[in-house]
């Protein structure tokens, strides 16, 4: 199914299930059905019942299809080239992942051409759509010059607004032993460079790596960006206990990212700013890092605000599926599959903060997910089957349908 032509509308029918999130009954998904959706220049300009749906230019029947919010995938690293799956292999026979590999990524990103990472990133976009995604974060991190963090965002800022800024993803290995200076290239001239191609800024805070950021240098690169105009996101505690979890909500970040390890501190102090900052959950890297998955039941119980996403990668998780991501949380994590497809849509597009995105709403974009199948509950029972495409158009990414 395709959208309309500019100046066009369409009424979509036969929806077997929608699914709204506008916060009421089970999990918020607001579901309906008999619901028919009217689309006018992009932006959903009527939903009712489908017996008093008004006429359009276009009529498109989905035989019982559910539909819900296009998937908001609030975390990704797309901009790289290289392999590296046979450190995946490796740690599938007990090799740890400590974030050394990271540079295996960066050396591979720096040698492609701008071309080369600008068709990479289209496929990996395209990936993504053909799996119910239309809005994607994604980061820089695997250039760690001023040069190549710059075009790495700028290349990104062609499929996204929602670019983040991740010079401090590690110390690159020229740099080993001169973390000062690299950090002050990070806060200064780094960061002049990219903020004008990001929204975002985020560190990898992790003092249980060798290669990551300790809490003070996180909250070093945090507050420049800051002071830069950037928001605020972090990866925190993905390798043991360790600060960031704090860190983000000390600094209001609109996101901390990972949460695989937390002490119940922790978890206090998620839930009382969760307003404020969420819990973004990445199963994904659990299942590829052979990780303990964190207690998302526990987190919900206790009132954290929770998004899923992929963390798309070449190291951690090289799955570009939220569907896949979905029905980890509700194996893995104790997710009902209601919760995880709003932690999927309305509660990524919180940790993105935003709230035009993530919901079927009138007025709203229409950002929209078809899935092969009669309601939300198969993204999790049919795992691994392809059920789910995203109609809208991701910008910047021809549409395949
Ligand atoms: O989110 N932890 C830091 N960064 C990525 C992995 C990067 C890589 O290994 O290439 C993550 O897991
Ligand atoms: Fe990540």
């Amino acid at each position: 199914m395709s959208l309309p032509d500019p100046g066009g509308t369409v009424v979509i029918t036969g929806i077997g299930e929608l699914v709204t999130c506008d916060g009421s009954g089970d999990a918020g998904l607001g579901l309906r059905t008999g619901a028919a959706v009217v689309v006018e220049d992009g932006r959903i300009a009527w939903i009712g019942d489908s017996a008093a749906a008004p006429d359009a230019d276009r009529r498109v029947d989905l035989e019982g299809r559910a539909v819900s919010p296009g998937f908001v995938d609030s975390h990704s690293h797309l901009v790289f080239d290289g392999d590296r799956s046979a450190e995946f292999a490796a740690r599938m026979t007990g090799e740890r992942y400590d974030g050394g590999g990271i540079g295996v990524s960066v050396a591979a990103t720096r040698a492609a051409s701008d071309d080369r990472l600008r068709e990479l990133v289209g496929q990996r976009v395209r990936e993504m759509r053909d799996q119910g995604t239309t809005t994607v974060e994604i980061k820089s991190g695997y250039g760690l010059t001023v040069e190549d963090e710059a075009r790495s965002l700028s290349i990104a800022s062609e499929f996204t607004t929602e670019t983040t800024f991740l010079g401090a993803h590690v110390v690159p290995p020229e740099a080993r032993g001169e973390r000062a200076a690299y950090l002050d290239l990070v806060t200064g001239p780094m960061l002049e460079a990219c903020a004008p191609y990001a929204k975002w800024a985020d560190v990898f805070c992790e003092p249980n790596s060798p290669h990551a950021f300790t809490e003070d240098e996180s909250r070093a690169v945090l507050a420049a960006a800051r002071e830069a105009g950037l928001g605020l996101r972090v990866h925190g505690n993905q390798l043991g206990h360790g600060p960031g979890v704090q860190l983000a909500v000390e600094l209001g970040a609109a996101s901390v990212d990972h949460c695989t390890y937390l002490s119940d501190a922790d978890i206090d102090a998620l839930v009382g700013s969760a307003a404020t900052t969420v819990a973004t959950l990445l199963p994904g890297v659990e299942f590829s890092t052979r990780s303990p998955y964190p207690d998302a039941r526990k987190l919900l119980d206790a009132g954290v605000s929770i998004a899923l996403a992929t963390d798309c990668n070449p190291g951690t998780c090289y799955s570009s599926s939220m569907p896949f991501v979905i029905a980890l949380a509700v194996r893995e994590m104790g997710m009902t599959p209601g919760e995880a497809v709003w932690a999927a849509t309305a509660g990524s597009a919180k940790a993105l903060r935003r709230n035009d995105i993530g919901r079927v709403a009138v007025g709203g974009p229409a950002d929209l997910a078809v899935l092969d199948a009669p309601s939300h509950l198969h993204l999790a029972y049919r795992a691994g089957v392809p059920i789910a495409r995203a109609v809208s158009e991701t910008r910047g990414v021809p549409s395949s349908s």
